[in-house]
């Protein structure tokens, strides 16, 4: 710190909320700054189990501002009812404060999501359903509803139901679409925005004058960098930008403000919806990632598909975003495994590939080169060392070190808070064999 960017190098759901929910004890403001509720970042901690949508995970410490940021979409029904569930379990939600130029998705975008989804048909995306899509698509043509319109309340109301009125012509006309609830829908909506009214700040003049005061800024990432609008495998992304270099449009501070950006990724890898995904495992290996990592979408409820670990991306996550360091979690996940497949290369047409072919076409028929490792086939969940690792764990670790050349800062072998490994230097491997886990010169 003073300015850490967490951000997910996969395709989302790389334990970025469990992460985040540990780093809050050096923070003293955590940012979310993209995304909305679309994101479902599962924190287990004292306080029980919670799956957060919109709320910074950061909110479980009291001593915390939490923001969401100006890059963030908000469904306000749902942000609503997510800060009474955290009150109704003794979460104190004072510190969370609400950027007035967020966006709101609202019901008209909630139905062209799905209005959108049903026309692709096999092609669709396979969205969260949560409207993200058309909410930023608003933003960007000017015609979005943001959260500080509140202020006017009687202005607000007559923006809310003319824009829904255009939206609903639209609706029925050309995508013949029953619109006959949106009006009562757009009141729940009102209604909802005016209970956050409280919570709306200028968010980025307080964490400007926050860092002034020297304190120390956690940045939330939401989804992952294959997701990324512009870096991602479009169309087959997310609508925001994920990656780190939005974490300072979306939450108001000058990139020059970073000290770290973390990436955030599991052992293996997994994917939520359509889309490319060259290590997935469609046999009894990837079945047993799936039961045994728990791998069902914490927002959807939708099973994850899952594969391998795959450097050739993640080595472009660690180019896209700049990490520092890295955290890998649930190496627990593979405790039960004989031997570990990476992939460390791309093969197309019998031609070997470094990097991601550029065209989406290619990457969905390109073949995954594997190196096989041995597995440790132990239960590292009661590890709190390195030195207490199997070796067969520290060579992994050391071989995905070796392949992206960033060090691991952290090393997370199971859901609950304290089970991780902080690693308090790069070179921690005293003991691996051949590898060299701090940054390659
Ligand atoms: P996020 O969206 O990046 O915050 O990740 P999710 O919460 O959607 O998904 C990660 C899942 O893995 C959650 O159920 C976490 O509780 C769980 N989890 C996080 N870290 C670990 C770990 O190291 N080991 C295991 N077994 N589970 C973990
Ligand atoms: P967290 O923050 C995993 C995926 C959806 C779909 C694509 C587009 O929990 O990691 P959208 O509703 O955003 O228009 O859907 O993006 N997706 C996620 N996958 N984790 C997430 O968030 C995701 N948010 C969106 O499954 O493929
Ligand atoms: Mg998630």
């Amino acid at each position: 710190m003073p300015v850490l960017v967490v951000v997910g190098a996969q395709w989302g759901d790389e334990g970025k909320g469990k992460v985040t929910d540990l780093l809050c004890e050096q923070a003293d403001l955590v940012v979310r700054y993209q995304g909305g509720n679309n994101a479902g970042h599962t924190v287990e901690n004292l306080r029980g189990k919670f799956a957060l949508h919109l709320v910074p995970s950061g909110i479980f410490n009291p001593n915390i501002i939490s923001i969401i940021g100006n890059g963030v979409v908000i469904d306000p029904t749902v942000l609503r009812a997510e800060i009474d569930d955290l009150e109704s379990r003794n979460v104190n939600t004072r510190g969370l404060k609400i950027a007035g130029k967020a966006h709101l998705i609202m019901p008209w975008h909630i139905m062209l999501d799905h209005v959108q989804e049903a026309r692709l048909g096999v092609g669709k995306i396979g969205t969260t359903g949560r409207g993200i899509g058309p909410c930023y698509a608003d933003k960007a043509a000017r015609q979005g509803v943001r959260i500080q319109d509140i202020i006017d309340p009687v202005g607000f109301r007559q923006k809310v139901m003319a824009t829904m009125e255009a939206k609903a012509e639209v609706m029925a006309k050309a995508y013949d679409q029953d619109v006959s609830s949106l009006k009562e829908e757009c009141e729940r909506y009102i209604e909802a925005a005016e209970s956050l009214r409280p919570y709306i700040d200028d968010t980025a003049l307080l964490i400007w004058n926050s860092l002034r005061e020297d304190k120390r800024v956690l940045l939330e990432g939401a989804q992952g960098t294959m997701l990324d609008l512009d870096h991602g495998t479009y169309p087959y992304v997310t609508s925001s930008n994920p990656v780190a270099g939005y974490a300072s449009v979306g939450s108001g501070i000058g990139p020059i403000e970073f000290s770290e950006v973390w990436g955030i990724t599991k052992a293996y890898t997994t994917r939520v919806g359509e889309g490319p995904f060259p290590t997935e495992l469609s046999d009894d290996t990837g079945v047993c990632l799936r039961e045994v990592g728990n791998e069902f979408g914490t927002t959807t409820g939708r099973p994850r598909r899952c594969g391998w670990l795959d450097l050739v991306a993640l080595r472009y996550a660690v180019r896209i975003n700049g990490f520092t360091g890295l955290c890998i979690t649930k190496l627990d996940v593979l405790d039960t495994l004989d031997t570990i497949k990476v992939c460390t290369q791309y093969k197309y047409k019998g031609e070997l590939l470094d990097e991601l072919p550029p065209a989406q076409a290619i990457f969905t028929e390109v073949e995954p080169v594997y190196e096989e490792l041995p597995g440790w086939k132990s239960d590292i969940t009661g590890t709190r060392s390195v030195q207490d690792l199997p070796q067969e764990a520290i060579d992994y670790l050391n071989f995905i070190v070796r392949h992206v050349r960033v060090p691991i800062s952290l090393i997370s072998v199971g859901p609950k808070r304290e089970e991780h490994i902080k690693v308090p230097h790069p070179d921690y491997s005293q003991r691996a064999s051949g590898g060299h886990a701090g940054r390659q010169q």
